[in-house]
This record gives C-alpha cells, sequence and structure tokens, in this order.
C-alpha cells in the first residue's frame, strides 16, 4: 500500500474526515487520517469512544474489491492485524481478540476498530477501517466509567510508547494480513484468530439487538459468524457483544 499520512491536532472523527476526502473525491486508496483526539470519535453500534490525547486515532481508506460478505470479513482480518502489532511489543498474551474485533489486554480493552462503507451508493467500493488504540493514557483520563473495562498499553506495561512507532507496527501488519487475505482467502487468518480469540470453547452471553444469547462458543465460521451451542440449539449471530461468563 502507498502510505500517505495526514496528521491533525483535533477532528470530530478521522471516519468522518475519512468519508469527507472520499465524497470530494481525494481519496486514494492507503490515505491515512489521524488525529491526536477526537471530539465525537464513534464506537461500534451507535456508541462514542473516547478519544483523549494520549491514544491513537486513526482511519485507513481502502478500495478493496470485493463482495460485501468479504468485506465484512476485513474487520476480523484487521483484528488478528493489530493483535499481531501489539504481540510483537511482547508484553502481551496473544489471545487478545474478542469477536468481531476488539482488542483485550488482562481483560481490559485496549483497541477496536470501526469498519464503514462510505455513504453513496455509487461510491460503495471504499471502505474506511477506523483504529483506536489506547496508547499511553492513564486511567483517570479513560473517561468517566471506562477504569473497569478498558486499559492502555501504558497501564499494561510500565511503559511509555512512541506513538508513531505503535503506528508503523499496525500499519505494516495491516498491510501485511490484508494482501494474505485478498491472495488466499480468509481460512488460515481465521485458524489465527481462532487462536487468538479469548473466549472460544468457553461459556459466553451474547446481547443482541434482539436480546441475548447463553451457551458455549463452539466456533468462528467461515462467514465470521459466531456460533454458540445453547442448549437447545446451535445459534449462529453475526452481531452483538460477547460477555465472558465466569466459571
Ligand atoms: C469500537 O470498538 O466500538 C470501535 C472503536 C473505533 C474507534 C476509532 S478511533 C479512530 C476512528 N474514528 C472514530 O470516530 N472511530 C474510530
Amino acid at each position: 500500500l502507498d502510505w500517505k499520512l495526514h496528521l491533525f491536532p483535533e477532528l470530530d472523527s478521522t471516519n468522518e474526515m475519512a468519508k469527507k476526502l472520499i465524497r470530494e473525491g481525494q481519496a486514494a486508496e492507503g490515505t491515512v487520517i489521524i488525529s491526536r483526539q477526537q471530539s465525537r470519535g464513534k464506537g461500534r453500534r451507535g456508541r462514542s469512544w473516547q478519544s483523549p490525547l494520549g491514544g491513537l486515532w486513526f482511519s485507513i481508506i481502502l478500495r478493496p474489491e470485493l463482495a460485501l460478505s468479504e468485506v465484512v470479513l476485513l474487520s476480523l482480518v484487521f483484528a488478528v492485524a493489530i493483535s499481531q502489532a501489539l504481540d510483537s511489543f511482547q508484553f502481551f498474551d496473544p489471545q487478545m481478540i474478542k469477536w468481531p474485533n476488539d482488542v483485550y489486554i488482562n481483560g481490559k480493552k485496549v483497541a477496536g476498530i470501526l469498519l464503514e462503507l462510505s455513504g453513496e451508493l455509487e461510491q460503495a467500493d471504499y471502505l474506511v477501517v477506523g483504529i483506536g488504540i489506547n496508547v499511553n493514557m492513564d486511567r483517570a483520563s479513560l473517561g468517566r466509567g471506562l477504569a473497569k473495562t478498558a486499559t492502555s498499553l501504558w497501564e499494561e506495561s510500565g511503559t511509555y510508547y512512541q506513538m508513531g512507532e505503535v503506528l508503523l507496527r499496525v500499519l505494516q501488519s495491516i498491510e501485511e494480513y490484508y494482501y494474505e487475505f485478498l491472495k488466499n482467502g480468509f481460512e488460515d487468518i481465521r485458524k489465527e484468530y481462532k487462536s487468538r480469540c479469548f473466549h472460544l470453547g468457553k461459556m459466553i452471553r451474547l446481547d443482541t439487538p434482539r436480546g441475548s444469547v447463553e451457551g458455549l462458543n463452539l466456533n468462528i465460521d467461515e462467514q465470521g459468524n459466531l456460533i454458540i451451542d445453547s442448549g437447545d440449539s446451535i445459534e449462529c449471530l453475526n452481531t452483538g457483544d460477547v460477555a465472558l461468563l465466569a466459571g
């Protein structure tokens, strides 16, 4: 990929800026929008995303020639890429992934991914990959109510990370897995995803817009669905939030 980095001191959301560039026709593949902080950072499922100074907030513009069913898999592919990149810093347990694309360290969330297709139908071949990584923030600046569920690389390792170095590692890893996926498909990456996923084979609850499902997490299938054995039935689910059940 031909990376073109654009660094801003503050934006509402790097994903919104990326979509603006796409609308204006200024968005080559490999464009990366980085902001030191975001005033309206967006998370998955309509949530907001706390984005103070000290975190790495960026969006990558890609133009994959893929069917929608394959684009969806990219969010799992990039979760593997990010955990591999963080793994290379050698502090962490490699079992970091929470389905579909959250990255955890010691049971707390450290990074998330928000994939968006550009709005206009005729330009739907654009993909915006928004990535947020809590890098050097301390617990207090993670934001109210987040200290129990979120963490940062600094909190977990006691090491201060060069933002540029973390960014470059992640971009390298994204590029590597992106090409691997375009060339060879999902299967090998799915194996790695499964080995890096911390709730596979465990009792979980999935909270979805239509209610919750509890049971044994049997698999992550070829379409990226979460497979749960609820005791009564085998459920195949494509959205929701996973919680690990005790015991
Ligand atoms: C999630 O886990 O809910 C996804 C979080 C994604 C946050 C990143 S930060 C950079 C990019 N810009 C946004 O507004 N959101 C993503």
